[in-house]
């Protein structure tokens, strides 16, 4: 097929600059619907941003975020040094024969998504292709990288590298970007001085467990977050799970206990895995639990970005300003999940002044500086030049489409009841009809290349309090619209049986 010029496709898009719609947002729906309609080959390159942009007459950025939307949602992809193109899964769904694409037509905020054929349309194992991820947990893969992002690169590329390590506690550029993002985002007052940067919540939970030191006992929500327990024991700590429901922990359960915790851990913003949110009242009740009894609250922020209904909740770290208890809350946020793992980069908030902050700075200064002077000073100039308010605003419009893609799978087969969680994040759990097993349902779907997680896989409790296997946490943020659909069939599939 003879490549399409800048100009061919102008003259099929010619977006009107009268409509409701953005430019930006009528290139996409142009591109995606001749996509769809088989107009472009296998892998056909698209002209460059500038050069579509011209024959457009639209500036380049409105172009290259039309792209990158697309990107996301799976229908172009970038090869290294290579134009981009139509990414060819979608073109093979869709031209492999009547009914191979489903369109399940426009979604509340106008998205056109389209379901391509299984690759086994009677319902078999999807054999020897690249399983379909939706286990919970990983963001958005963007294939594009971000025009902004690269900028920030470029900017930081240019800083001389230095004959020493950079500041052990962080760049002091993205110590004040962080702590303006904490205040303005979270609603923590902090300075910068109480921001440490990190590698992610990981370190950030090294730096903690080691600051505290062995033999802490740390309470922590049970179905949550393994990977933190894991490594707060590695620093010495004994593990105290306490199952919770969606809201997660509460300051009763703590009174309850036979021996007072030292700390809890909790996801208060979008409780791990199940998903819901601790009320406004629980988490004062939980700053004045650990006022009283010189207890440390150690918050995982993951995901807070990402809320697709009901008001942001002030981080409980933000309630410590307001209630004088100073060092109360160590602050965890990471860029691994809003931006990218690949990023390794993200903060813990603790008062310097405090004992913990003075014994975590301390722990710094031993293991020294985590992240690289370069990665620190692009993530820098990205918050600084707004970049990554823009850069998440525009990941939050694509989790909300796929998770509105999720709730009308699961309202379609009549599955909308067991769906919950989905008030923020990028996974959702589905509770299993009576008798089925969230373990079982899990094997079954990986053995057909769709990767799911059982609940209980989350969970360290055993014996008669350890919650019941019947439920799995399904993840939307990695892989794409095409992909996501296949895999919810699949689970459909498996469930419906
Ligand atoms: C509950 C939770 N917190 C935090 C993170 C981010 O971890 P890290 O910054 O160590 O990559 C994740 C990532 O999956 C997570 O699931």
């Amino acid at each position: 097929m003879p490549e399409r010029t800048a100009e061919d496709l102008a003259m099929a898009i010619q977006p009107d600059r009268g409509a409701r719609q953005s430019l930006s947002e009528q290139i996409v729906s142009a591109l995606r619907t001749r996509i769809l309609n088989g107009e472009f080959g296998t892998g056909e390159a698209l002209p460059s941003s500038r050069r579509l942009g011209e024959a457009l007459g639209v500036a380049r950025s409105v172009v290259v975020r039309a792209y990158e939307q697309l990107y996301g949602e799976g229908y172009l992809e970038a090869r290294p040094g290579a134009a981009t193109a139509v990414a060819s899964g979608i073109v093979a769904g869709i031209l492999a024969g009547p009914g191979a694409a489903i369109l399940t037509g426009t979604t509340s905020e106008g998205h056109l998504s389209a379901l391509p054929a299984s690759a086994s349309p009677t319902g078999g194992p999807r054999g020897t292709a690249r399983p379909i991820d939706l286990r919970p947990g990983y963001p958005f893969a963007n294939a594009a990288v971000p025009v902004e992002w690269r900028r920030a690169l470029t900017v930081a590329a240019r800083e001389p590298l230095g004959s020493y390590q950079p500041p052990h506690l962080g760049d002091p550029r993205l110590r004040e970007q962080i702590a303006i993002h904490a205040q303005r985002s979270r609603g923590i007052r902090c300075s910068p001085d109480d921001v440490i940067v990190t590698t992610g919540t990981s370190d950030s939970l090294l730096l903690i467990g080691l600051a505290m030191g062995a033999g802490r006992r740390i309470a922590m929500e049970d179905p949550g977050y393994q990977e933190a327990a894991r490594v707060l024991q590695r620093t010495g700590a004994v593990i105290e799970p306490v199952r919770v429901t969606a809201e997660g922990l509460t300051s009763a359960q703590l009174r309850r206990l036979a021996l007072r915790p030292d700390a809890v851990f909790v996801t208060p913003s979008h409780q791990f895995p199940l998903g819901g949110r601790m009320p406004a009242a629980e988490r004062t009740a939980l700053v004045s639990w650990a006022v009283e009894h010189g207890a440390l609250i150690i918050e995982d922020d993951y995901d807070s970005e990402f809320r697709h209904t009901g008001p942001v909740l002030p981080a409980t770290a933000a309630l410590e300003t307001s209630t004088g208890a100073v060092g109360t809350v160590a602050h965890i946020g990471s860029l691994n999940k809003s931006f990218s793992p690949s990023l390794r980069c993200g903060y813990l908030i603790v008062a310097a002044r405090s004992p913990l902050g003075r014994a975590v700075a301390e722990v710094k200064a031993d293991l020294g500086s985590s992240t690289s002077a370069a990665i620190q000073a692009a993530t820098a100039s990205f918050f600084a030049s707004g970049a990554f308010r823009r850069y998440i605003a525009r990941t939050r419009r694509e989790y909300r489409h796929r998770r509105a893609l999720l709730i009308e799978h699961f309202s379609k087969h009549g599955m909308a009841d067991r769906l919950t969680g989905t008030d923020g994040g990028l996974h959702a759990v589905l509770r299993l009809p009576l008798g089925r097993m969230g373990t079982a349902v899990a094997a079954e779907l990986g053995g057909r290349g769709v990767l799911v997680d059982a609940i209980a896989e989350y969970t360290r409790l055993c014996g008669p309090s350890a919650p019941p296997d019947d439920a799995i946490a399904i993840g939307y943020g990695a892989e794409s619209t095409p992909r996501l659909l296949e895999g919810l069939d699949e689970v459909s599939r498996i469930i419906g049986r």
